[in-house]
């Protein structure tokens, strides 16, 4: 039989801090045409770890040794909460893809800051914050600011959750007003971490469900608020693509997103100020997937789903490729690549 997929995340988040398991598992891949300087943070390469995988950053001292550039933490609510009941993760093994309805099940920011001061990390930490689910939306900017005032220090940068579908709400809050409200309250809240001059990047990240129209709002408020970039995509409410109907509730991931969100990505690029930075995922499971981003646009690009099924050699594998493929197509490094539109 197989084992329920929150169970067997259970079992492999456990198993990566058994002593010894990730060198036996996965070597990074390590090679300088991967490497740049973003945020003010050295990435040794543009392959991260997307939300929702170590919401409590239980292994942020690990996934550097299975080849990751670098981890978002969270999302992490301001207190503890259980999130939606089981079963909440399903496989869609033939669709590659997965539906979930955790609903933000996290141990609190609190217990994530201290994590983070212990962890060793050895590649920069995004921690992705995100309202508690009985908080009512007109007070949802406080509960952002409280997020970031618990966790107490300041991460490589805070990616602001306002497009789970798994909250009731939550995505209301991308309403341009809503959000101006949080970005302002976020920043209020990182003004008072200490070190005094540490300005934490931060990220919003956006839903695959909203019109063209909307995310070029988001793109315009962003540019104005001048905030350090988008993170495009969360999951969909969507079902299209998919081989068979299914009929479990929550936000598909996988696959069937790859396009949207690189459509996302390109859109994005197109409109934003060349400063402003792009995290592209969605449905990425090769390097040339990677690529894909990168050439639409991204600088950093994030994956979960290929994870559950490709197993712990991902990062290191897409690595490999993206360094063949940048070489081949000519270019020095990531950066030159970014926004190419070269496939
Ligand atoms: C089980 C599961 C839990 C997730 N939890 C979060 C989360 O807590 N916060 C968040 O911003 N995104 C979360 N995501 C979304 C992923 O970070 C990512 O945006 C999405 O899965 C698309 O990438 P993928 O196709 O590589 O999976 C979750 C995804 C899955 C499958």
């Amino acid at each position: 039989m197989m084992l329920d997929p929150e169970r067997s995340h259970r079992l492999a988040m456990r198993a990566l801090r058994m002593p010894g398991f990730a060198r036996l598992v996965g070597r990074s891949y390590e090679d300088p045409i991967l490497r740049q300087t973003l945020l003010g943070h050295g990435f040794r390469n543009p392959i991260g770890l997307a939300a929702g995988f170590d919401k409590d950053g239980e292994a942020l001292g690990f996934w550097s040794r299975l080849g990751f550039g670098f981890v978002e933490a969270g999302t992490v609510t301001p207190s503890a909460q259980p999130g939606n009941p089981r079963p909440r993760v399903h496989r869609l093994s033939g669709d590659g893809a997965l539906i979930n309805s955790m609903g933000f099940n996290n141990r609190g920011a609190a217990a994530l800051g201290v994590r983070l001061h212990t962890s060793g990390a050895q590649v920069p930490v995004g921690v992705n914050i995100g309202k508690g689910r009985d908080t009512p939306l007109g007070a949802a900017a406080a509960d952002y600011a409280r997020a970031v005032h618990t966790l107490g220090c300041s991460p490589a940068y805070f990616a602001v959750n306002v497009s789970s579908p798994n909250t009731p709400g939550l995505r209301e809050l991308q309403d341009v007003s809503a959000l101006a409200e949080i970005i302002d309250a976020v920043r209020e809240a990182d003004g008072r971490l200490p070190p005094a001059t540490a300005i934490t990047p931060i990220f919003v990240k956006v839903s695959p469900d909203l019109a063209d129209g909307d995310l070029d709002d988001i793109v315009d408020l962003a540019a104005r608020k001048r905030i350090a970039g988008l993170i495009a995509a969360n999951t969909t409410v969507g079902r299209e693509g998919l081989l068979a109907p299914v009929p479990h509730e929550g936000g598909l991931s996988g696959a069937p997103l790859r396009e949207r969100s690189t459509a996302m990505v390109r859109r994005i690029r197109a409109r934003a100020p060349t400063g402003m930075a792009i995290i592209g995922v969605g449905g990425v499971f090769t390097a040339e997937d990677a690529f894909e981003k990168i050439a639409a646009g991204a600088s950093l690009v994030q994956v979960y789903t290929a994870l559950v099924y490709e197993g712990p050699g991902l990062a290191a594998r897409i690595s490999r490729g993206l360094a063949g493929l940048l070489r081949s197509r000519g270019f020095d490094g990531v950066p030159e690549a970014v926004g190419s539109g070269v496939t």
